[in-house]
């Protein structure tokens, strides 16, 4: 049985066993909570992504897979780098977005990890409707947690987000 809560705050400063980052398929750094995870998790982790780069993803990341790292300084023992969608109001790219959480938790039992933290994947940068967002984001979860991941907790950095996800819930 795997309790899902919701925080507000700073994905960077929870203590969990995995945070997962909302990545770019370069796995190289970018902004939002990528940028910040590297910034303040140091250069182990990207040392961990060009590693992983070299050897199993030469093209890069694929949208909705999860890859972990280290979590350098941060409280967390991992990071778990997944590729969100991006927004496009013509297509629904959903099952995708939902294989960001999926493949996270994967990643994440496989792991052993008790505990995962979670931001809203995709609702930033890469302007995926936050509502909408949330809505996959708990769906998802609800249906794929479990094993020895015990505890999902969603990060949200506003109150908008905050709210979707208290609406989803
Ligand atoms: N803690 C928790 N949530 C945060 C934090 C934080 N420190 N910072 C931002 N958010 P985004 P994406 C929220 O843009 O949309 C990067 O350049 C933010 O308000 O981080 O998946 C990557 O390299 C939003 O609700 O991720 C990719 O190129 C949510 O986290 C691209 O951005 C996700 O926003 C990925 O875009």
């Amino acid at each position: 049985m795997t309790t899902i809560t919701l925080v507000h705050g700073d994905i960077t400063e929870q203590h969990a066993d995995a945070i997962v980052n909302a990545a770019n398929s370069s796995l190289l750094g970018g902004g939002g909570v990528d940028g910040a995870i590297h910034r303040k998790g140091g250069p182990a982790i990207l040392a961990d992504c060009r590693r992983l780069r070299a050897s199993h993803y030469g093209k890069g990341l694929p949208t909705g897979r999860a890859v972990a790292t280290t979590a350098g300084r941060l409280h967390a023992r991992w990071v778990i780098h997944t590729v969100g969608p991006v927004w496009q109001p013509d297509e629904d790219r959903s099952g995708l977005l939902a294989s960001c959480y999926r493949e996270s938790l994967r990643v994440a039992a496989e792991l052993g990890a008790a505990s995962v933290a979670f931001p809203a994947i995709s609702t930033g940068i890469y302007r995926w409707p936050v509502d909408d967002g949330a809505r996959v984001a708990v769906r998802t979860v609800r249906e794929a947690a479990g094993g020895p991941v015990a505890e999902v907790r969603f990060v949200l950095f506003d109150d908008v987000a905050y709210q979707a996800f208290e609406t989803a819930l």
